[in-house]
């Protein structure tokens, strides 16, 4: 009962581990850069774990790239051209494949904008964080908010026409009246993507180890209330918990990953989700995560690599889909975990019965309630 007819979607994402500073409130695999980048070095061993993982996913499209990091926009253009002209020897380019590099406003002044569009990106995902630069100092940020205004104006001017802001709220001693100045002011620039998120404290950052003050629930629950209606208007909408877009900008890589797609992760600490048609099994696995150890790596760059237990796929598969806004085409589930519908049929049926989920043929959507309590919806695939 457990088979894969189809391949997956399959997207490609590459991971840069260096940023100027390392922001406290940041557990990202991300580290000062002290001396110069290794930037050839690093590029040579990408190409390197990727020939190694190629014959896995070998004949099978990209629908997109992703470099996140860390800041990616350290790497030069020429370096990213260079990579990727030798990913398109190992695997093809699906038509309309979108390409993204995550940037920092600090790296403005290294690199000429519209050099990347020539070496291949065709999306660009700005870190902006706030627009007003005593929160920005709060973040440890390299930038004011007038060179990230600059930066995004260079970025837009260069041709760009895919474009992500991202921007966090519930920031240390932060008012509602700043939250909303910021989202207005993104707003204002009228990018076609903006990823909103809540400041969280993660273990091992500086803000978890000293944490700052942070509104309270009541005045994140406010801003929520204030801004929300404001991206509705503005022509923005959510489909995803952070995640905002105007009608078909939505992030095609993320999206993959939410719908249980397959992705191939090279770089220090990248992971990755494959689905071996051959072998009929879904593997997961991720990379050595310390840049040094990633440099100095000579046979193998996976630090795990393990094989997707037949039942944890309906929970990981839900996991994720029922994070969207949006409806899921539910032949997808078949498709992505080799199940049929009827091995989570009671569940379904639980989940609708309580409240959480509506089902038209084919299509499946989280209902208010079931957004509200994700933790309990999620937990009836477990
Ligand atoms: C890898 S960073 C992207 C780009 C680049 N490194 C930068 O910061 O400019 C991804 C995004 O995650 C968000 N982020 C990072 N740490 C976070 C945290 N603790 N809570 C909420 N959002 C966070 C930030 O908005 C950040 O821009
Ligand atoms: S938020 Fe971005 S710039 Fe700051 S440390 Fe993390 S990855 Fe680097």
């Amino acid at each position: 009962m457990f088979h894969f007819t189809h391949p997956v979607p399959l997207s490609l994402y590459v991971h840069m581990p260096w940023c100027v500073q390392k922001c406290p409130y940041c557990d990202f695999n991300s580290h000062a850069l002290r001396d110069s980048l290794p930037e050839e070095q690093y590029i040579q061993q990408l190409l390197n774990d990727l020939r190694q993982d190629a014959p896995l996913v070998r004949g099978r499209p990209l629908v997109s790239i992703f470099f996140g990091g860390g800041t990616p926009s350290l790497f030069s253009p020429r370096a990213i051209s260079s990579f990727l002209l030798q990913v398109q020897e190992l695997l093809p380019f699906s038509e309309g494949i979108e390409i993204t590099l995550e940037a920092n406003p600090g790296t403005l002044e290294h690199h000429d904008w519209q050099e990347y569009q020539f070496a291949g990106i065709n999306r660009m995902s700005i870190g902006v964080q706030s627009f007003q630069d005593h929160l920005l100092k709060r973040l440890g940020r390299v930038h004011s908010s007038e060179e990230a205004y600059r930066a995004i104006q260079y970025i837009k001017q260069a041709g760009f026409r895919s474009l992500n802001l991202d921007l966090m709220y519930g920031l240390p001693d932060q008012t509602q009246a700043e939250a909303i100045a910021d989202i207005e002011r993104a707003m204002s620039l009228q990018l076609p993507h903006l990823s909103w998120y809540q400041l969280t404290l993660e273990p091992n950052t500086a803000f978890y180890i000293q944490p700052p003050r942070l509104p309270d629930d009541e005045s994140i629950w406010a801003m929520q209330q204030e801004v929300l209606p404001r991206l509705n208007a503005a022509g923005y909408q959510q489909y995803e918990i952070s995640a905002y877009a105007q009608t078909g900008k939505e992030c095609q890589h993320n999206l993959n990953y939410w719908l249980y797609g397959d992705y191939l992760g090279v770089g220090a600490g990248a992971h990755s989700k494959i689905t071996d048609l051959r072998e009929q099994v879904v593997y997961r696995s991720y990379k050595t995560p310390h840049p040094k150890h990633y440099l100095r790596a000579t046979e193998r760059f996976a630090a795990s690599h393990k094989q997707v237990q037949l039942s944890e796929l309906p929970f990981e598969f839900m996991l994720n889909a029922l994070r969207l806004y949006q409806d899921i085409y539910m032949p997808w589930f078949t498709e992505r975990t080799g199940l049929p519908m009827s091995f989570i049929e009671n569940r379904l049926a639980e989940a609708i019965q309580r409240g959480f989920l509506e089902y038209q043929d084919p299509y499946l959507r989280t209902t208010d309630l079931g957004k509200r309590f994700y933790n309990d919806l999620v937990q009836i695939f477990l």
